[in-house]
C-alpha cells in the first residue's frame, strides 16, 4: 500500500496530510517542517509506551511530555502544564510543538501551539481514527469549559499532518466506530456516492482492512480540505462539518466529559437531525431510515441517552458557539449528501424530535 497525500490549500499556510502504512518510521516526512530549534512531543499516558519513543526519534532534538489521559483533561488547567514545561525549559519562538494522540491531545497541543510566545510551530501525527479523519486537519484547536464542549479555542493549522495507518490496530473498538462515525457525516453531508460505498464495505471496514481504512481516511480528508479551504473560518460552507454536532455536544456535556465518545453523540445526533429534517419536510422518511440503519449497522448509537430532559438540551444547545441571538443554528439535510444550515426552526418540531428520539434510548 503506498502513501496518500492530501493538501489543505490555504496559499502560503498550505499543507499535506500523508496517509498510510509504516509513517512513523519515515523522517523526510518531517523533516521539511520542522524548525532549527527545539522539539517538544506531547502524548498521552496511553500512547507513550506505544509509540513515543519512534515519534520523538523522528527529530534530532526532541523532548517529550506525557499528559494524563482522557476527554476530562481538555482543559485549560492542562494547556497551563504545556505552558510551565515550556517557559521552565526555556523553549523559545522557534519550538516545534507536535501532537501525538487522538482529538484530545491534537487539540489541547494545537492550542498550546497557538498562544505559547503568540504561535510556533505546530505538527499533529493522529493516532485514532477520529483524529486522522477530522481533528487532525482544518486547524480547530482548544479545550472544553465546564459550561460548554469546546468553548476556548483558537484556530491555528498544523504545518503537516502525518496518519500511519498502522497505529490504528491498537485502537479499542470502540474508538474505531466513534471515528466511522465522523466517516459517515462526509457522506452524509456532501458526498452520497461514499455513503453505498460504505454501506457495501462495511464488514470490512469494522474488521479494520487497511486498504480499505486508508482509502476512507483519504475521501474523509479530502472533503475535510476542500471544505476548508473555501471557508476556514466557518463563516459558511465549514459548519456542515457540524452535522449531529449541536445534539451531540448536547449529549456530552450534559453527561459528563468523557462518559459518551465524542463520536458516538455524534452518531446519535446525526440520527436526531435526520429526524429534524424529515418533520421539516426535507428528508424522506426512507433516507432518514437508512441513516439510522447505516448507524446502527455500524455499531454506534441511534438514541441519546435516557437521562438528558428537553430543557436541558435547549439551554446547552443556546449556549452553542452556532447559536446567534438566542437562536440556535442546526446543520441538517436535505437529502443524502445535501447538508443546510438553518436558525429557521420551530421550537415544536424540535420539540417532537427531542421526545421521539428519546423515546428511542434504552430505559
Ligand atoms: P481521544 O483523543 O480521547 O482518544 C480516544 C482514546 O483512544 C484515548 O484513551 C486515547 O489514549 C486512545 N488512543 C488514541 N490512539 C490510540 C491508538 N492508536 N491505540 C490505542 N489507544 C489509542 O478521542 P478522539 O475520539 O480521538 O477525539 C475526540 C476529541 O476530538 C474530542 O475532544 C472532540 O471535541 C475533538 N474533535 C476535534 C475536532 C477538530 O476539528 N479539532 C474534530 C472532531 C473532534
Ligand atoms: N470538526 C468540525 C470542523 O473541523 O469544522
Amino acid at each position: 500500500m503506498t502513501t496518500q497525500t492530501v493538501t489543505v490549500d490555504l496559499g502560503t499556510r498550505s499543507y499535506p496530510i500523508h496517509i498510510g502504512p509504516g509513517l512513523l518510521n519515515r523522517s523526510e516526512l518531517l523533516a521539511p517542517f520542522l524548525q532549527q530549534g527545539r522539539t517538544l512531543v506531547v502524548t498521552n499516558e496511553t500512547l507513550a509506551p506505544l509509540y513515543l519513543e519512534r515519534v520523538s526519534s523522528l527529530s534530532a532534538s526532541s523532548d517529550t511530555l506525557i499528559l494524563p489521559d482522557g476527554e476530562k483533561y481538555k482543559t485549560l488547567h492542562t494547556v497551563s502544564t504545556i505552558y510551565d514545561r515550556l517557559l521552565a525549559d526555556k523553549f523559545d519562538r522557534n519550538t516545534t510543538l507536535i501532537a501525538l494522540g487522538g482529538g484530545v491531545i491534537g487539540d489541547i497541543t494545537g492550542f498550546a501551539a497557538a498562544t505559547f510566545l503568540r504561535g510556533v510551530n505546530f505538527i499533529q501525527f493522529p493516532t485514532t481514527l477520529l483524529a486522522q479523519v477530522d481533528s487532525s486537519v482544518g486547524g480547530k484547536t482548544g479545550v472544553n469549559h465546564p459550561l460548554g464542549k469546546n468553548m476556548i479555542g483558537a484556530f491555528y493549522q498544523p504545518r503537516c499532518v502525518i496518519a500511519d495507518t498502522d497505529v490504528l490496530g491498537s485502537l479499542p473498538e470502540r474508538e474505531l466506530k466513534a471515528g466511522l462515525a465522523e466517516v459517515i457525516k462526509y457522506a452524509l453531508i456532501n458526498q452520497a456516492e461514499f455513503l453505498d460505498w460504505l454501506e457495501l464495505n462495511r464488514p470490512r471496514l469494522l474488521d479494520r482492512d487497511p486498504g480499505l481504512l486508508s482509502e476512507a481516511i483519504r475521501v474523509s480528508c479530502q472533503q475535510k480540505a476542500e471544505i476548508v479551504a473555501k471557508d476556514e473560518r466557518e463563516g459558511g460552507i465549514r459548519a456542515w462539518l457540524n452535522l449531529g454536532h449541536t445534539f451531540g455536544h448536547a449529549i456530552e456535556t450534559a453527561m459528563g466529559y468523557g462518559n459518551w465518545l465524542h463520536g458516538e453523540a455524534v452518531a446519535a445526533g446525526m440520527v436526531m437531525a435526520s429526524d429534524l429534517s424529515m418533520r421539516l419536510g426535507w428528508l424522506s422518511a426512507a433516507d432518514a431510515y437508512r441513516i439510522k440503519k447505516i448507524i446502527r449497522d455500524f455499531g454506534l448509537p441511534v438514541a441519546p441517552p435516557a437521562d438528558i430532559e428537553e430543557q436541558q438540551y435547549l439551554d446547552i444547545m443556546l449556549s452553542d458557539k452556532k447559536a446567534r441571538a438566542g437562536r440556535i443554528n442546526f446543520v441538517l439535510l436535505q437529502g443524502i449528501g445535501k447538508a443546510i444550515v438553518s436558525s429557521e426552526v420551530e421550537p415544536a418540531l424540535l420539540g417532537q424530535t427531542l421526545q421521539a428520539c428519546n423515546a428511542l434510548c434504552e430505559p
